[in-house]
């Protein structure tokens, strides 16, 4: 029987895998801000025990796991064995026992029953097959009562710091293929009332999103520049499209430059601010 998210495992262990564990200093700065505006609606405590879906290269585990202390756990679960790779170095060279890592699905991993007080995610949870059936395994392993928080982009066309270069290099590379609105991948939570929908038929209750509008960057304009070509939908286009590669450099450097200021290139990002109880 081929594995449930047989796509999304290969997809995360050869190129995008690679490339996020060697961005991941720059996707750091990018994406720190916003998961620690979801980790707030947890309000980890010393001894608690934290499961991050998603964790890549294991930032936001780290941050747990200096919150829960060592009496605690904060236990990184990731599909990507380079992105853990890189997490279990992270945890290795800070000292952190209780920041623990486990390559798994988190859609099909048979978790301990109610084994852990609360559940996180960054930019982890959009990519399964079948959400209802994760989230409802997800849904299982939490304390009754326990939370879950986690943060998740809303449409392309909000997300300007992906959607303006895109725009800005349409004349220069052929068009994407258009994705199903809610196919597994970075967009595949945007409809929030789906969202929504999917966490209640889980099992979850108290479903609450926010939306969160806030400028992010990954650095100066060189460092901005080259994530932006790395990652996302501008940077798989580039792959297919070696050939146009200085043409579209110049233009999104020329995009990028007017939102450079003092703390780097920042540009508007829309997310959910998502959280609900078990
Ligand atoms: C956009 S990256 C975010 C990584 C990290 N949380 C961060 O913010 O840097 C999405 C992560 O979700 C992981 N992922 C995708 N599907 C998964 C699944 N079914 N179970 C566990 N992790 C999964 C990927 O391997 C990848 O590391």
């Amino acid at each position: 029987m081929t594995k449930a998210n047989a796509d999304q495992i290969a997809y995360w262990n050869a190129g995008a895998g690679e490339t996020w564990a060697a961005m991941q200093e720059r996707l750091d700065h990018q994406l720190e801000p916003l998961g620690l505006k979801a980790m707030e609606a947890l309000s980890p405590k010393p001894g608690q025990r934290i499961l991050d879906i998603g964790c890549g290269a294991g930032q936001s585990t780290l941050a747990l796991a200096e919150a829960v202390g060592a009496s605690g756990l904060a236990l990184g679960l990731d599909i990507s064995r380079p992105m853990l790779a890189v997490a279990e170095g992270r945890a290795k060279a800070a000292g952190l026992d209780q920041a623990q890592f486990l390559e798994a699905d988190a859609q099909t991993y048979a978790f301990a029953p109610q084994s852990f007080d609360s559940v996180f995610s960054r930019f982890g949870v959009m990519f399964f097959a079948d959400p209802t059936a994760a989230f409802q395994n997800i849904r299982k392993a939490l304390k009754p009562g326990g939370k879950l928080s986690f943060v998740c982009w809303r449409t392309p066309a909000e997300n300007l710091f992906m959607s303006m270069p895109t725009r800005a290099v349409a004349h220069l590379l052929p068009p994407s293929q258009p994705q199903a609105p809610h196919a597994p991948g970075p967009f595949g939570f945007a409809d929030g009332d789906r969202l929504k929908g999917i966490l209640e038929a889980a099992g979850f209750s108290a479903v609450t999103l926010i939306p969160h509008d806030q400028k992010i960057g990954s650095g100066d304009l060189e460092q901005s520049l080259a994530t932006t070509l790395k990652i996302g939908p501008l940077g798989a286009l580039l792959r297919e499209n070696p050939d146009r590669r200085e043409a579209v450099i110049d233009a999104v450097r020329a995009a990028l430059a007017p939102h450079d200021g003092p703390d780097g290139v920042k540009i508007l990002s829309a997310s959910w601010m998502v959280s609900a109880q078990a």
